[in-house]
């Protein structure tokens, strides 16, 4: 449980002024959360200050404002990680396309870009502009990327503009942003909770060149670990090789092998309350794999197969296990494979899908088998997916608590 201390320092919010018009909604923003006793530390990029002062800024917070990274605040030019540290959350608002292009291409040439690319917390972004920029492939291909990085997106919504036009670009209003702020603010239902996920393919070596793998891009569990840590879990990400970056504020483990990931997977599984297999292991490894290449002949080639750990089976047959959820991906007769594997693998939940439509998607449908019956999480991106399975396993979860 989080201390009473804890909870108050969970209400220290750092908002980013870019330059844009709705610029003037933060100061009206700032004064929702301060009279809802959140303290809130402005920053400002040098094209904001054109737009509204800082000291309307500092009125409205009662704290000075930062406004460049050599600023006269900090002694040691170390304002970037005192400020990403001191909060808990930084919202951008408004977001111009020109800072959304910053924060995804990591690009760290002003106080805040610089702050949000050292930041250890959430990040959420409220984009303002004008509908054409917003519709840009750039733009629209930066904000995929943000999400990818776990960055929260608020809006933008559609309305008149500044410039006349008509359409998507807006920022949310202030009263909006104070709302999902409040709520990103709460006590979070699984605050002290411990995960350990495994996620991705597994990797096992042939030679130095060449290995037996499972077609997994890893995007299922990474979107449960990114949805796990919304709800405020501890979570230890266990991967095999994907091309995904780790979702703010994960623990992340790689792996390579099949026995990689069980002698991960024994290190941590003691400090873990639910235990998540979504990782496609390989059943096989290579008995004996060469030092050097395999130089081709005309014969053929035989290897020698041997199991890999059965690492959810070891983990759901411990005298004290965690929750321990699994998946099945199969080609067919799901129902009565899913059902079969989760009575084998003795377990109180196992979701299943079909490989044909998950893997590589960014959407997914599953079907969840559990004590009570089959359960449907129709077909959304993995993220929406994610979440609405996590509501399911809490659920279960609190029942056997
Ligand atoms: N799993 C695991 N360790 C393994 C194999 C699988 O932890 N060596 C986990 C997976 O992460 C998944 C579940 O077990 O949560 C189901 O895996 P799957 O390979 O589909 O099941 P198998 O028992 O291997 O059955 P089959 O290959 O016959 O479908």
């Amino acid at each position: 449980m989080h201390s009473i201390m804890e909870q108050i320092q969970t209400k220290r919010i750092l908002l980013g002024l870019t330059g844009g018009i709705a610029a003037y909604k933060g100061a009206e923003l700032t004064r929702l959360l301060v009279n809802q006793g959140i303290q809130i530390q402005v920053v400002m990029t040098e094209a904001a200050c054109h737009f509204i002062t800082p000291t309307t800024m500092q009125a409205l917070s009662g704290k000075p404002v930062f406004t460049s990274q050599w600023g006269e605040h900090t002694a040691d030019h170390m304002a970037h990680i005192s400020l990403s540290r001191a909060t808990d959350a930084i919202i951008i608002a408004p977001a111009t396309a020109d800072f959304i292009a910053k924060l995804a291409h990591g690009l760290a040439d002003d106080l805040l870009s610089t702050l949000c690319l050292a930041r250890n917390c959430p990040l959420l972004v409220a984009p303002a502009m004008n509908r054409q920029m917003w519709e840009s492939p750039a733009t629209q291909r930066n904000i995929r990327q943000l999400v990818a990085d776990g960055v929260t997106i608020l809006g933008p919504v559609n309305g008149t503009q500044a410039c006349g036009e008509e359409g998507m670009g807006r920022m949310q209003e202030p009263t909006e942003l104070a709302h999902t702020v409040l709520t990103f603010l709460k006590p979070k239902s699984l605050s002290g909770v411990k995960f350990l996920l495994t996620a991705g393919p597994t990797y096992e070596a042939i030679d130095p060149v060449r290995g037996i793998t499972n077609r997994s891009s890893g995007k299922m569990g990474y979107a449960i670990a990114q949805a796990a840590l919304e709800l405020g879990a501890e979570v230890t990400l266990i991967s095999g090789p994907t091309a995904l970056s780790s979702p703010h504020g994960a623990a992340l483990v790689n792996v390579t092998s099949a026995a990689e990931m069980f002698e991960a997977v024994q290190k941590h599984v003691a400090d873990a309350d639910i235990f998540i297999a979504v990782a496609a292991v390989a059943d096989y490894h290579v008995a004996q794999p060469r030092e050097q290449k395999i130089k081709k002949s005309s014969g053929g080639l035989t290897l020698e197969l041997l199991p890999n750990p059965d690492i959810l089976g070891y983990v759901s047959g411990l005298p004290k296990p965690p929750f321990c959820v699994g998946f099945a991906a199969e080609s067919h007769n799901l129902h009565e494979y899913a059902a079969t594997k989760r009575k084998i693998k003795k377990i109180p939940l196992l979701a299943a899908n079909l490989v044909q439509q998950a893997i590589g998607a960014n959407d997914n449908e599953l079907i969840l088998f559990d004590d009570a019956g089959e359960h449907v999480l129709p077909r959304a991106d993995k993220l929406t997916v994610a979440r609405a399975l996590l509501q399911h396993i809490v659920n279960l979860y609190r029942q056997g608590e």
